[in-house]
């Protein structure tokens, strides 16, 4: 057999694979909210015995009756549209897989969640990227992506709130985008992704979901984020169109063939219990992001930032005035013996002087630290 260990595979390499490895002290690299334990999971299903008659055959292709109910619940539509996927990243990927090959094109928003660039690079599709700015603040505007449409588009992907970002798109903007994509690109579908769409601040309202927004929208999202627990790799899809949704049911069926029973039901409880999982995290989501304002401010000779409408994360640059190219390279290489770890911006298609920074994975007093260690390696590397 002729192994060629270091030929290129099908999808790109992307550095945010390390996030998966390393796991530093001052981890503010992290995505989503505080992780819920099994222990909290089993507490809220009533105790273990709950669990005990829990039947580990295969599942269905299209997801328990239970867990599409609930899903239903959160975003407003039947529960028949929901399928449920090992994440909403294997969402993604299949939504990829069964509309874009060689020929065709396919329109992102960026930057992004490297998989919703990475997987869909890897089926062949002419990729054209919308390129939102920080010194726009990353809106993104029906008019910005227009000119990335046409009739060779089949998806069109976006996702708000934004990875990295945290920068939302109102629904009424989604709802034009949505229409602009029938009239442009007639043979796409607009996939809109709200895995962060639950991430919000304190007693701020849940944004409504996009899922009703026609029968060429798909959206997407997680138990991941919001309710921290990306463990249970459970994850969904709305997908009002029929036909749409008996290719991805069958996509399904030939990639993984069900989510695996016990994670459906564990998501399933996590779902109903919605309320007492959301709000401790959403409470913490506000502090941190809180904290992190008022030290923004406080660092406002090194640093600027976006503040985020949503989610666990944000987006800082540092001074281009500051800090040269030279300046960015030391930055990075000064993290690991600070104990800190941040996003890459060059993991999301931005520059590497702009950083993902998450506010909702440590504890309040871990990021209070961590940030001062921040605020300790940028003392040492620029004077302004
Ligand atoms: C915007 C976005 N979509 C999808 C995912 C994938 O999440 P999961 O597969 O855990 O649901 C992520 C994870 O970071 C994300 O940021």
């Amino acid at each position: 057999m002729n192994f060629e260990p270091n030929r290129a595979g099908r999808f790109p390499r992307n550095e945010i694979i390390s996030l998966l490895e390393v796991n530093r002290r001052y981890n503010l690299a992290e995505s989503t909210s505080q992780d819920l334990t099994f222990g909290e999971l089993v507490a809220l299903a009533g105790g273990l015995s709950a669990l005990e008659n829990l039947n580990l055959g295969y599942g269905s292709s299209a997801g328990s009756p239970r867990l599409r109910a609930g899903i239903a619940g959160l975003t407003g539509v039947d529960a028949q549209d929901v399928i449920t996927m090992p994440g909403a990243a294997h969402g993604l990927f299949l939504l990829g897989m069964e509309l874009c090959g060689p020929g065709d094109e396919a329109a992102i928003a960026s930057p992004c969640f490297s998989p919703s660039r990475d997987a869909l690079a890897g089926t062949g599709v002419t990729l054209r990227e919308c390129r939102l700015a920080f010194d726009d603040g990353y809106r993104l505007t029906a008019q910005a992506l227009a000119p990335h449409l046409n009739s060779r588009t089949r998806l069109v992907s976006l996702a708000t709130p934004q990875n990295p970002s945290g920068v939302r798109t109102p629904l009424h903007e989604l709802q034009a985008i949505a229409e602009m994509v029938r009239r442009l690109a007639p043979q796409a579908y607009l996939f809109i992704d709200e895995t962060y769409r639950e991430a919000t601040y304190g007693e701020e309202p849940t944004p409504e979901s996009a899922a009703r927004l026609g029968p060429n929208v798909v959206t997407g999202a997680s138990v991941s984020k919001a309710y921290g627990a990306p463990g249970l790799r459970i994850g969904w899809l709305t997908v009002p169109d029929v036909g749409l949704r008996e290719r991805l049911t069958i996509a399904k069926m030939n990639s993984v063939i069900s989510c695996s029973p016990l994670d459906e039901t564990l998501a399933a409880i996590v779902i109903e219990n919605r309320d007492q999982v959301l709000q401790p995290r959403r409470k913490l989501l506000a502090g941190g992001r809180d904290m992190v304002k008022t030290w923004v401010a406080s660092r406002s000779d090194r640093l600027e930032w976006v503040e985020p409408d949503g989610g666990a994360l944000c987006c800082l640059r540092l001074r281009p005035s500051v800090f040269d190219r030279e300046g960015v390279r030391q930055f990075w290489a000064a993290l690991p013996d600070a104990e800190l770890q941040l996003g890459d911006g060059a993991w999301f298609g931005e520059s590497s002087s702009v950083f993902r920074l998450g506010f909702g994975y440590l504890p309040p007093e871990r990021l209070s630290a961590a940030l001062a260690a921040l605020s300790t390696v940028l003392d040492k590397l620029a004077r302004p």
